[in-house]
């Protein structure tokens, strides 16, 4: 069978383990996909830099790349825009689209459905919540017949990073914030994860999927870390307790009418608690639902590798649903639940 061709836009942290993994696994991915997985081409800014990968693959023309005849097209780059116009422009051309941008998402995913559905192309986007871990597809596939009441855990790595070093070994918080940066775990601007917008993002997909609605950034209550000092933390350890910062997604039912409540706080924890053993860059999610009862997932939520994992998964979903002509799930039906201002959860 022809090649699924794939253009890559981004080469940083994620990008980089995304190639390192397509090429390690050539052979495998053929035969999971039942066609080859060939790289058509990496946009970069500054190829020069890129001494990693094959030269003839970078360009920095990535609206040339995204209209070439490529099938999938996967995102690494971060941020609204350009990438807005580059996956829309994706998606229209009925090309495949995986990314890992919970930025993106947690503003315009109601665009990027409508244009996934209307041109019959797939949006997946695995890598952008909770790193390595397997939680959205389940949400939006195993978990698509059942009723999800509540999601809530740890979903940024860089906070716990800092958060789980100032609780065990009394690490400083900018050191801590450095070294999460060094590892790969922090945003491109860090005052994303510690100010809680990285976890907001990911709350309001979470909370769209959780409960088939439309949740984006602005409508989550956000809190946070920059005020957790270390006597906060001391004191949380005498009273047997330690700081996580939590996301909280809540479907609320009263006198019948359902809404969502969603929001993201540092919070004092029993240490006896499940996520109170989550610690450095791991992630941790409890999922709720009617007839499944409590889940818990649990993971490696940032870092190169881990994020690569994931977007590797996507990629081998969207490129076997193109081997058959087929596609993945719908998201652009979806019930409007209104979601609650904060003081009414
Ligand atoms: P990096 O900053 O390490 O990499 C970004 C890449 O995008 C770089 O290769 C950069 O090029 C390229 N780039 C930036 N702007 C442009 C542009 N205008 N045109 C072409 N290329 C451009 O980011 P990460 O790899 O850490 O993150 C990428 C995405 O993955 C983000 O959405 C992030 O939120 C998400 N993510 C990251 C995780 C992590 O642990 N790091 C985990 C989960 C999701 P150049 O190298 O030439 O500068
Ligand atoms: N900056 C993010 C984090 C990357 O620390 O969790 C993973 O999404």
């Amino acid at each position: 069978r022809k090649p699924i061709k794939v253009a890559l836009l981004g080469c940083g942290t994620v990008g980089t383990e995304v190639v390192r993994l397509l090429t390690d696994q050539a052979a495998d991915l053929t035969a999971r996909v039942g066609a080859p997985v060939e790289l058509a081409g990496i946009a970069v800014r500054k190829p020069n830099k890129h001494r990693e990968v094959p030269a003839e693959l970078l360009t920095t023309d990535v609206d040339a790349l995204v209209e070439s005849d490529v099938d999938v097209v996967v995102e690494v780059v971060g941020g609204i825009e350009p990438a807005r116009t580059w996956l829309l422009k994706a998606l229209k051309a009925g090309k495949s689209v995986v990314t890992a941008n919970k930025a993106l998402l947690a503003e315009h995913s109601g665009e990027l459905f409508e244009a996934a559905d209307a041109a019959g192309a797939d949006l997946y986007f695995e890598a952008a919540v909770a790193g390595a871990i397997p939680l959205l597809r389940p949400l939006r596939e195993s978990l698509a017949g059942d009723r999800i009441t509540r999601v809530m855990g740890i979903v940024n790595g860089t906070t716990n990073f800092i958060l789980s070093g100032m609780d065990s070994t009394g690490a400083g918080y900018a050191e801590t914030l450095e070294e999460a940066t060094r590892l790969g775990y922090a945003e491109a601007d860090p005052t994303a994860d510690v100010d809680g917008f990285d976890a907001a993002s990911k709350a309001a997909i979470l909370a769209s999927l959780a409960f088939h609605s439309r949740v984006t950034a602005a409508d989550v209550h956000r809190e946070g870390i920059a005020g957790v000092s270390a006597a906060d933390i001391a004191a949380a350890k005498g009273l047997g307790r330690t700081v996580k910062l939590l996301a909280i997604c809540e479907r609320v039912t009263d006198n019948g009418t359902d809404s969502i409540s969603v929001r993201v706080h540092p919070a004092m924890i029993p240490r006896s608690h499940p996520l109170a053993g989550v610690n450095g860059a791991f992630n941790a999610v409890f999922v709720e639902a009617d007839a499944a009862g409590e889940m818990m997932f649990y993971g490696k939520g940032a870092g190169g590798a881990p994020t690569a994992s994931a977007v590797l998964g996507d990629l081998v979903a969207v490129a076997r649903n193109k081997v058959v002509s087929g596609r993945g799930p719908r998201e652009s039906a979806y019930a409007a639940l209104p979601v609650r201002p904060m003081g009414h959860a």
